[in-house]
């Protein structure tokens, strides 16, 4: 049934590195937007885009979200994006495919999704954030301050039409349950849980009325695999201005970078770097972590843009900011804080050393 809302879905995934881990190759965007292009009507709109080692598919469409054609076609994509990356020899061709078919929705497969269906408004203006070597719980301490901080969103405090704040849902990744908070109301619980961005993330925000103005993918990869496969470099939707935060608001929180795991092998803590899509390409240790932001505006389901919004120079001292951080951190070699907890590691020898070490511990006493 034809709907008059419109939903955007981003859809990602990692089918093959060029060169290591570091960048996605010309041929596979333009696999990609030949296999959207052949979708002919099901799609509105779509825009094809990398970051790092991961693919973008932005698409528009009015099949709402979690629909089947829309999953498929994004899937078909990436097994015939995998298919050049495999004659190409490409590094880790495939590697974000789980599994061998289809079935259904590509939630738990490998890709990572974020969608939104919603009435676009007179004007809409959306950023879609794109990151790699990283994970969803990123996005939360930028979500925090562009939803929840007066400091960093002006228009809590002098805009009528965000003063009452925002409903945010948190999900718990190892148990797979989900959380509504509603703020300012409850600041402080909602902290107590997303200060642990590697367990609890932020799934969404909506308005007090129920409007949708944010969603984010919020896979683990490594958690649905059970074994080394990456990290699962998430994606960000976020709806702009008219009672949402500005732009200016949505991207003043990366005007200081925060601290990520991710980075070398997924098992290292370090600075988010906000750039261009030209500069997304990870390499000094397979990084430093970093994003790219998309902005765009709709036009009855059309992608006007994108503009790249970090290529501003007024985000240049953060670009600056983040290599002394990069370089602070790579002096601790394999100490944490930079190498992460053993628990959360994504390459860990820990099993096979204690092993080995396992009869030479003994007893201390008293
Ligand atoms: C991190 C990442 C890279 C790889 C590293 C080793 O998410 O993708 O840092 O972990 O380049 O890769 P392999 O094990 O494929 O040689
Ligand atoms: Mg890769
Ligand atoms: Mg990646």
């Amino acid at each position: 049934m034809e709907r008059s809302k419109i939903t955007l879905s981003v859809i990602k995934a990692d089918v093959g590195g060029w060169v290591g881990h570091s960048g996605v190759h010309a041929a596979l965007i333009e696999r990609a937007r030949q296999s959207l292009a052949d979708a002919g009507e099901i799609l509105v709109d779509f825009h094809v885009t990398s970051c790092g080692d991961d693919m973008q598919l932005i698409m528009t469409h009015r099949q709402g979200v979690d629909s089947e054609t829309i999953h498929r076609l994004a899937w078909d994509t990436f097994v015939a994006c995998t298919a050049v990356a495999k004659k190409m020899k490409l590094y880790g061709a495939g590697q974000d495919l789980l599994s061998d078919a289809f079935s259904g929705n590509v939630k738990g497969m490998g890709p990572g999704v974020a969608e939104m269906e919603f009435e676009e408004r007179p004007s809409e203006p959306v950023i879609i954030f794109m990151a790699d070597k990283t994970e969803p719980g990123a996005w939360n301490f930028p979500l925090f301050k562009i939803f929840a901080d007066p400091f960093n969103t002006a228009g809590l405090v002098i805009d009528p039409k965000m003063h009452a704040g925002f409903l945010f849902e948190v999900h718990d990744l190892y148990e797979n349950k989900k959380i509504l908070f509603s703020l300012p109301e409850e600041y402080y619980d909602i902290l107590v849980l997303i200060g642990a961005a590697g367990r609890y993330t932020i799934k969404s925000v909506y308005t007090k009325t129920g409007e949708i103005a944010s969603v984010s993918t919020t896979q683990r990869l490594n958690l649905m695999a059970g074994r080394y496969v990456g990290k699962d470099d998430p994606v960000l939707i976020v709806r702009a201005q008219s009672g949402l935060p500005a732009v200016g608001e949505i991207l003043e929180p990366f005007a200081h970078p925060h601290i990520v795991s991710g980075w070398m092998r997924g098992s290292h803590n370090g600075p988010l770097m906000p750039v261009s899509q030209a500069q997304s390409t990870p390499t000094r240790f397979d990084g430093p972590p970093r994003v790219v932001a998309f902005g765009f505006q709709l036009c009855d389901g059309r992608l006007i843009g994108p503009q790249d919004l970090f290529r501003d120079p007024a985000f240049d001292r953060a670009r600056s900011e983040a290599l002394e951080l990069a370089d602070f951190f790579r002096r601790l070699g394999p100490f944490e804080p930079h190498r992460l907890p053993l628990d959360e590691m994504e390459y860990t020898t820990m099993p096979e050393v204690m092993k080995r070490l396992k009869d030479r511990f003994e007893d201390i006493g008293d």
